[in-house]
């Protein structure tokens, strides 16, 4: 039988809307919001206004791109959480409306688990290899980095966490001390190409077990740049890509080394990474050139699914779906952490 699930995805500042058939990608949309461009960062309010004014005509297009009439969805998937709550508001809104309006099911989704379970999205890339179970995945974002150990599609325990800053927020900070546009990881990413790593080293911070930290790092570069552009004003201008190579470098290191000794302790060879941050060009060399060296076998998503998307939603609905894990009509959004 064929099933169709209609995804949502509206956490942040993408409202977006997929259509699978099964794990088939029917399409994917996503508009993103450019409102917070000239603020240097996500304003909350201005999100969910925006997600409001796209929601219609974002899930329209799905509808149309698909060739999916309404009457044919099986089931409507929408993100949860974590998020922000008036952003999270507008999609589980329109989710339930959705549901109710076609006497449907409504399925609820977790952010985190949508990026990591995105690998198993079936694209249009031929011969494209999924993670076996159980496997590792490191889920970096702008809000969220951990260590995953997947043992079943809906079966997932955390092994590692930050302790304050996301590895995506250490590069959109680093960004913005640059002077970069938001959102600043692909900016950061593009300058390193022609930036020397080397040329400025910035201590690792020394955090127990299998847990990040990345907010020292973030003060630590501050203050090197602050105390340079008082020797020399253009500091900045004349050592951008230097400066975007270095810092790109260190926040790199730290999320490899951690992962290798996750690797290690749990005797895991299934190797994958998640979320926005694993769209970065030195994180995806780096983990090709570890996997070869260590033997695993690594699973890179496409950069469609990297970032924020309803694919990802619609994609973990389809198993919920499945195994008849429905929402009712009192589920609330969660600004943070797993419900
Ligand atoms: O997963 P995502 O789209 O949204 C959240 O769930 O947070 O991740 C967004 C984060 C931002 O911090 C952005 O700067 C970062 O991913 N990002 C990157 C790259 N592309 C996006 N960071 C480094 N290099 C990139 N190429
Ligand atoms: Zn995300």
């Amino acid at each position: 039988m064929k099933t169709y699930i209609l995804g949502i995805e509206s956490s942040c500042d993408d409202t977006s809307a997929a259509v699978l058939e099964n794990n088939k990608i029917l399409c994917n949309i996503v508009s993103d919001q450019d409102v917070h461009r000239k603020y240097g960062g996500v304003v909350p309010e201005l999100a969910s206004r925006a997600h409001q004014q796209n929601i219609i005509p974002v899930v329209d297009t799905a509808l149309r791109t698909a060739g999916i009439k309404k009457c044919q969805i099986h089931a409507v998937a929408f993100t949860r959480g974590p998020g922000l709550l008036g952003s999270l508001l507008v999609g589980t809104s329109f989710a339930k409306s959705f549901a109710l309006g076609l006497n449907i099911p409504l399925i609820e989704v977790d952010h985190l688990q949508a990026h990591i379970l995105a690998h198993f999205i079936q694209t249009k890339e031929k011969n494209r290899k999924v993670p076996s179970f159980p496997f590792l995945c490191l889920t970096i974002s702008g809000g969220h980095t951990q260590i995953v150990l997947v043992n079943d599609y809906l079966d997932m325990q955390i092994i590692g966490r930050t302790i304050d800053d996301a590895a995506g927020e250490a590069f959109d900070k680093a960004a913005k001390i640059l002077g970069l546009p938001y959102p600043g990881g692909p900016a950061i990413d593009m300058l390193a190409n022609e930036g020397d790593q080397d040329r400025f080293t910035f201590p690792k911070p020394k955090i127990p077990e299998l847990d990040f930290s990345f907010s020292g790092l973030k003060t630590s570069f501050l203050y090197f740049v602050r105390d340079r552009l008082k020797e020399n004003p253009d500091f900045i201008e004349q050592n951008k890509a230097d400066l975007s190579a270095s810092i790109q470098k260190i926040i790199i290191d730290i999320l490899m080394d951690k992962l290798v000794e996750a690797a290690t302790e749990t005797g895991v060879k299934e190797i994958a990474i998640a979320g926005g941050v694993s769209a970065n060009t030195l994180i995806r060399k780096r983990l090709t050139e570890t996997g070869k060296e260590l033997s695993w076998n690594v699973y890179i998503p496409e950069f469609e699914y990297s970032t924020d998307n309803a694919a990802m939603i619609a994609i973990v609905g389809y198993y919920k779906f499945l195994k008849k894990e429905f929402a009712d009509q009192k589920v609330v959004p969660y600004a943070r952490g797993r419900k």
